[in-house]
């Protein structure tokens, strides 16, 4: 039985763990640790099985420049290996939108391959540019989804806070 719950602080050491299993070739703990410090503002949802932490995604509040409309930033999201491909990333995923939704979010971007992404409404987007330039090849990494048509077209530039400022993030 998985539940999804907002994480605690004392969640840190299992989502620890979790990434560096989860994306070997990728050092995403220091932006985890950043985001996290930042807890007040960012949601950052656990997946729960028999007590055990066994994935972890976070969804970062941005702006368009020059706009009031708020946009989630999906990212980064990793399931505990031995868990994969039994529906906790999806379930934390929605979950998110659930709860983002609600606060009065209008969208969300994602950086990640699409044939995972597509699954839950994203297609890659040319009205919303990321922060940094993205290589060509990652142009269709490069996703959005409005919560409701009235939010469309979502169009310009993100705005992302200080952990998401770093170029090495935005390629390969
Ligand atoms: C990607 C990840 C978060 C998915 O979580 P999960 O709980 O395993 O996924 P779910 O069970 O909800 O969904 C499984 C589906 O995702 C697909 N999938 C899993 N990882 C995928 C990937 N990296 N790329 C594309 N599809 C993927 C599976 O093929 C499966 O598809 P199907 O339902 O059509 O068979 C998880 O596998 C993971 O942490 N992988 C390593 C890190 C990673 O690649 N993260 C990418 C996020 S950008």
């Amino acid at each position: 039985m998985i539940g999804i719950s907002e994480s605690q602080p004392d969640d840190l050491a299992s989502i620890e763990r979790i990434y560096p299993a989860a994306f070997p070739d990728e050092d995403l703990l220091p932006l985890v640790r950043a985001l996290l410090t930042q807890r007040s503002t960012v949601l950052s949802l656990v997946a729960r099985a028999e007590n055990a932490v066994v994935g972890h995604i976070l969804f970062t509040p941005c702006t368009l420049i020059g706009q009031s409309a708020r946009i989630a930033l999906l990212g980064p999201l990793a399931v505990a290996l031995g868990h994969q491909h039994q529906g906790i990333g999806g379930a934390l995923v929605r979950e998110g939108f659930t709860q983002l939704e609600e606060s009065g979010v209008s969208g969300v971007c994602v950086l990640g391959d699409p044939q995972y992404y597509r699954r839950f409404g994203f297609a890659p987007t040319e009205t919303i540019a990321p922060p940094y330039p993205l290589p060509p090849e990652w142009k269709e990494a490069w996703q959005a989804l409005a919560f409701s048509n009235n939010a469309l077209p979502l169009s310009g530039t993100l705005s992302v806070p200080t952990p998401w400022q770093e170029p090495a993030l935005w390629g390969p």
